[in-house]
């Protein structure tokens, strides 16, 4: 599967295994959310264009590289999909933030809208869609759906835990997205969770359960 990564980095596996813990608080799951963000950012941020530019230190003209080619946007996908901006601003701080606001209906499993608001120039923007779970993978394909039609072509996604039926339904919809996650489960179960996975995402990062 040529655009799907799966980060196997030891600093990303050891936090995702205190993650999906039971007993993890929420202070400290919200923690860990940031954190695997910046790890899993650093790692699919890792073929942005950069042009050289010389630096004068105070010593000599240094031959350096900045960042070149499209400003970046961020696109959570509510609600928990918050939980992973701040460490990609950290990251990017000049990087616009886009929200599009989705829930499962819980009979149906399908993706409901309500909420978007992106920023202006998206179309011009290299964009990274971030959301902690891909189950059945109905969000992903919406959002980025949407954002196809606002004119955005140039499309990461970034979930930390995925599995096979979700990371499929990417590849059929958006065979041009490049998918980075922590690790790809085994399967769903019929509530449609990722199985082990770590339950329910957003109730986790806001302790609304
Ligand atoms: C969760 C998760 C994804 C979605 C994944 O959000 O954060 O957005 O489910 O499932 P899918 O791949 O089957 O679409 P949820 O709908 O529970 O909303 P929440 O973030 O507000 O809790
Ligand atoms: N959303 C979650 O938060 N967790 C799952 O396992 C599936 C969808």
């Amino acid at each position: 599967m040529a655009n799907v990564h799966v980060l196997d980095h030891p600093l990303i596996q050891h936090k995702l295994a205190i993650l999906r813990s039971k007993n993890t608080s929420v202070k400290e799951f919200r923690e860990l959310i940031g954190e695997i963000s910046g790890l899993m950012c650093y790692e699919a941020t890792r073929n942005l264009p950069t042009k050289e530019v010389e630096v004068a230190t105070p010593v000599a003209v240094a031959k350096c590289r900045r960042l070149a080619g499209k400003k970046l946007a961020i696109i959570p996908i509510l609600r928990a999909g918050l939980g992973m901006v701040d460490a990609m601003v950290e990251l990017i701080p000049s990087a616009k933030i886009g929200h599009i606001g989705l829930y499962r209906d819980p009979e149906t499993h399908l993706p409901v809208e309500y909420y978007c608001k992106l920023p202006e120039d998206i179309e011009n923007r290299q964009v990274f869609v971030v959301d902690p779970m891909l189950a059945t993978g109905g969000s992903a394909v919406a959002a980025i759906d949407f954002l196809k039609q606002h004119g955005c072509k140039n499309i990461t996604m970034m979930n930390i835990i995925g599995c096979p039926e979700g990371v499929a339904a990417v590849q059929k919809a958006h065979p041009d997205v490049e998918l980075y996650l922590a690790a790809c489960d085994e399967k769903l179960n019929e509530h449609a969770y990722i199985v082990p996975g770590l339950g329910d995402a957003g109730d986790r990062i806001f302790g609304t359960k």
